[in-house]
């Protein structure tokens, strides 16, 4: 019985060794050390023994599983170990790796632009006024003095939702609505930035939606001067100090007289290149003195009150500013295009 003893011992301790995983070793332990294990059978023949060797047999019996028990945790703790180091291992990071760079996103160049020009006339006392997109005819073409068959109204030229409402053609209809916002008192002094509509073809140098800027001063002995100055501190501030401008004369209904813009070329200076295209200057936007029309539509007296008003195109700004050729790229929005405007 001592030697089955030692016997099973042997094979135990061999297996616990062998073992490589918890349930290796717990099957080993349910084996050996379990109600159905050998050594439990050996206890229950123990009633067979003589008075002298059955403590010698318990004994040993109880040897055996304290040493197979020790050897059992033992392992255990091992395999344990050795089980949590592997998953360290799996789970290592590597602090020296460099960081994943961040997508920065930045300003959109026409927003950029559009911000700036607002920056500009807000520094001069103007406030921002807004209207909307869709808009009657009224307020976009008849208060500004373009009667019922005016070409402008034409269908090639204008989306028309009813015979009454449109998408806006230009900035102007906020002009209007200003002023009859104002009652008739002055001063108004707005720039009014937005998004207008054409029934264009689009190419490189139109879309049928664009982005227009509209200023708009209504009050007592406004003069032309006025509006040069004002042009003249724009060019400059948005082109270079030694830009100079030039107004020509023009035409649109709600001015009158109506000028046109140009300032002297950035890039050649006046002396004639691609961007002038020979001539020296750049037309940059469209003005005029308030017709008078138009202030007595608004409900302002023509008598007391003068003003000045201006239109211009931010694409139009930013495509000369930035040297961009195509004024889709404006509204294809491909990365490529805007990260070369980070600084912007
Ligand atoms: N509304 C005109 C246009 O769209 C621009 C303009 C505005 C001209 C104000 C004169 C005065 O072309």
């Amino acid at each position: 019985m001592q030697e089955r003893l030692e016997e099973l011992k042997q094979e135990a301790l061999s297996k616990v060794e062998a073992a490589s995983t918890l349930k290796e070793l717990q099957d080993v332990k349910v084996a050996y050390l379990g109600k159905k294990g050998p050594i439990t059978e050996v206890l229950r023949g123990m009633g067979k023994l003589s008075a002298e060797e059955r403590p010698i047999v318990g004994q040993l019996a109880n040897d055996v599983r304290a040493a197979i028990t020790e050897e059992l945790e033992k392992k255990q703790e091992i395999v344990e170990r050795a089980a949590v180091e592997e998953k360290l291992a799996a789970e290592a990071i590597d602090v020296t790796l460099p960081g994943r760079a961040v997508n920065q996103g930045n300003r959109h160049p026409l927003t950029a632009v559009i911000e700036e020009i607002e920056d500009l006339f807000l520094g001069m006392g103007y406030s921002i006024a807004e209207g909307p997109e869709v808009e009657q005819d009224y307020y976009n073409f008849e208060a500004l003095n373009l009667p019922k068959n005016h070409p402008a109204r034409d269908m090639q030229d204008s989306f028309y939702i009813t015979e009454e409402i449109l998408l806006r053609t230009h900035t102007s209809p906020v002009q209007a609505r200003t002023m009859e916002a104002h009652e008739g008192k002055g001063p108004v002094k707005v720039i009014c930035p937005g998004r207008v509509y054409r029934r264009d073809t689009d190419d490189a140098t139109h879309s049928h939606q664009f982005t227009q800027i509209e200023g708009l001063v209504v009050d007592e002995n406004i003069r032309m001067s006025d509006l040069k100055g004002t042009l003249q501190t724009f060019a400059k501030k948005m082109f270079g100090e030694d830009r100079e401008i030039r107004l020509r004369p023009s035409f649109f209904p709600f001015t009158e007289p109506s000028v046109e813009m140009d300032i002297s070329c950035f890039k050649c200076g006046g002396h004639g290149c691609n961007v002038c295209k020979g001539t020296g200057w750049i037309e940059i936007l469209g003005a005029g003195m308030v017709h008078p029309n138009v202030l007595e539509m608004s409900g302002f007296d023509s008598k007391k009150y003068t003003g000045f008003a201006f239109g211009m195109g931010p694409e139009r700004i930013a495509m000369l500013k930035y040297g961009i050729d195509d004024i889709r790229h404006f509204y294809q929005n491909d990365i490529r295009f805007l990260k070369q405007f980070k600084r912007v």
